[in-house]
């Protein structure tokens, strides 16, 4: 497989075209962003540990049967991915209220959610991501019904394999976005799974050890990314 030119560049990783049509390479740099890219700072070996850490879930979630466009690591800090159309559509699950569920609804951070939440918000930093649904989704042409009832039944289904996985690491899955797109007519889970996209929380002492710790300052970035990946059995090195 030939690594080709660069076709985007996020805030957080690189894509890039390769000599197969239906394949891309994503490259997980050092970069870190919050607040839709207003806060920023390059984090050693992040690109690194996401990269690791993203291939170790993707795996998981193959297993459990769910399809994902993940088709091999290909160093430190790259990928290769089945090349989505993707759905500007970011779903998200909560398990524990944290984050723009509180502040929207003056809810408690903490507070258990039962059954637990799922949201849509669209994918646009301009727009700050806001928070959509179903009817402006379809009224805009930014998914079908039928796509978002597929996408909605696939991240409930990576909530129960992950709930678990975390859960036998001490940790308390949070909450977690997750992007879809399509290829060749089917709903696939693209993007990343790592700790710069969920919140997990020590299960005992409720540490926060995700994107939180850069959002608020907190310290200890990678090395919390780290730790959740040794708990789980993510190799490093
Ligand atoms: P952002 O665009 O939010 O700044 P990143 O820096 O993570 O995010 O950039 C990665 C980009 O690649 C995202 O826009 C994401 O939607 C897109 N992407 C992820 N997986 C795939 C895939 N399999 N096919 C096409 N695009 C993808
Ligand atoms: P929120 O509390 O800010 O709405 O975020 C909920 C979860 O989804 C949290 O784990 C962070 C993640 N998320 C992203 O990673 N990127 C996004 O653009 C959004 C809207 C949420
Ligand atoms: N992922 C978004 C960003 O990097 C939102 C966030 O994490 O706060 O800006």
């Amino acid at each position: 497989m030939e690594k080709r030119e660069a076709l985007y560049a996020g805030k957080a990783k690189s894509v890039y075209v390769t000599d197969d049509p239906d394949r891309l390479i994503l490259h997980f740099r050092d970069d870190t962003s919050a607040f839709d890219g207003q806060k920023k700072e390059a984090l050693a070996r992040k690109g690194m540990v996401n990269n690791k850490f993203n291939a170790f879930i993707m795996g998981k979630l193959e297993e459990a049967g769910i399809p994902t466009h993940f088709d091999g690591l290909l160093s430190d800090t790259e990928c290769m991915v089945k090349k989505l159309d993707m759905i500007p559509v970011e779903c998200v699950v909560r398990n524990v209220a944290a984050g723009s569920l509180c502040r929207r609804l003056g809810v408690e951070e903490g507070r258990e959610l039962t059954p637990p939440t799922f949201e849509l918000f669209l994918k646009n930093d301009e727009q700050h991501d806001p928070m959509i649904n179903e009817s402006l989704a379809e009224t805009f042409g930014w998914a079908t019904p039928e796509q978002l009832a597929e996408m909605k039944a696939l991240t409930f289904k990576v909530n129960v394999v992950l709930k678990q996985l975390f859960k036998d690491g001490d940790m308390l899955l949070v909450d977690y976005k997750l992007e879809f797109g399509v290829f060749h007519g089917q709903i696939v889970l693209g993007d990343e799974f790592s700790p710069d996209g969920c919140r997990l929380w020590d299960a005992n002492t409720r540490e926060k050890m995700d994107k939180d710790r850069f959002r608020q300052g907190l310290g200890g970035v990678i090395e919390a990314y780290e730790e959740v990946g040794r708990r789980i059995g993510v190799a490093f090195d």
